[in-house]
């Protein structure tokens, strides 16, 4: 680093110098005898080429970092707000309600009610923040959200998923009454809708990883984190050993079963807790401890 900055410095001195003395060249040869004119002339075309060169690569970086910024900054393909906390509001007065109706019904110990809910939506965006942050992914928060928020909507019981196909069409109907394209919206509900583990969308990819995450929940029978078959999770699988995303990946999934151990003892569990303010109060408990939850914390809060 030392070097590179003596060089950059060195490399600054010269061509300040190469500038300066191009521009008495050229104002020299504007006056005086014919052949000295001539002369400074000349040397000012000599010195003027390698500066011709320096602007054009000043020139090419400045364009490459443009369309680079322009690239990671592409329009949304609909109007959806990207405020994380308007969207805790939406999600707490449309969404919640139907995952009270389900832990009002078949969902006593709530497996699939508003708490699996609301840690799917906490996961997806720690997630999706840490792949735009530390690798230039592109995610669409904006879908992601509602689909990881949606996901389990059409379920009427618990076990296997049944009901993907109606948890689709309750995710494009939110979606399409929020103002999305109807297209956009359709191919954003067949995220849910489970096919193959290749290729696929990076929401998808990152909703269902949430949702895999939390099967560590102690209420699905095989929780816990001595259990987790980390394998499955395909967020960052292909990450190599000792990597920081490695550690990363490890470190997320140890600080989610402390953060799904506290969240399911605390009262939030209940049915009869209001949903207004529910994912609010959820994510106090994440807010007020930074040294228990600092990736958590650094993803929602930074
Ligand atoms: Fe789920």
């Amino acid at each position: 680093m030392e070097t590179l900055t003596n060089n950059n410095l060195a490399y600054n001195m010269n061509s300040a110098l190469t500038w300066g003395i191009c521009a008495l060249h050229l104002n020299k040869s504007k006056s005086g005898r014919p052949l000295s004119r001539f002369i400074h002339f000349s040397l000012f075309l000599m010195e003027a080429v390698p500066i011709l060169g320096q602007l054009i690569s000043l020139i090419d970086v400045a364009v490459s970092k443009v369309f680079k910024l322009s690239s990671c900054q592409k329009p949304k393909p609909h109007s959806l707000s990207s405020s994380f906390a308007l969207f805790v509001q939406e999600f707490e007065l449309e969404i919640l309600p139907i995952y009270k109706e389900h832990e009002e019904t078949f969902d006593s110990i709530g497996v699939h009610g508003r708490m699996h809910a609301s840690r799917v939506v906490i996961f997806a965006e720690v997630m999706a923040c840490y792949l735009r942050e530390n690798q230039g992914v592109q995610v669409d928060i904006d879908l992601l959200r509602r689909v990881a928020a949606l996901h389990d909507s059409g379920r009427k019981a618990n076990g296997p998923d049944l009901w993907e196909s109606d948890s689709a069409k309750m995710i494009e109907s939110h979606l399409t009454k929020k103002g999305v394209d109807s297209e956009i919206a359709k191919s954003a509900s067949e995220m849910v809708i489970h096919g193959k583990d290749t290729d696929l969308p990076i929401e998808q990819m990152l909703f269902s990883s949430a949702d895999c995450i939390d099967i560590m929940r102690p209420c699905c029978g095989h929780g816990g984190i001595g259990d987790f078959k980390k394998g499955y999770l395909l967020f960052l699988n292909d990450c190599k050993n000792g990597s920081l995303a490695a550690k990363f990946r490890d470190d997320l999934i140890r600080e989610a079963w402390i953060f799904i151990s506290e969240s399911e003892d605390s009262k939030l569990s209940q049915t009869n807790e209001p949903n207004s303010g529910y994912m609010a109060r959820l994510l106090a408990i994440i807010r007020r401890d930074p040294q228990k939850y600092p990736l958590l914390n650094s993803a929602l809060y930074h």
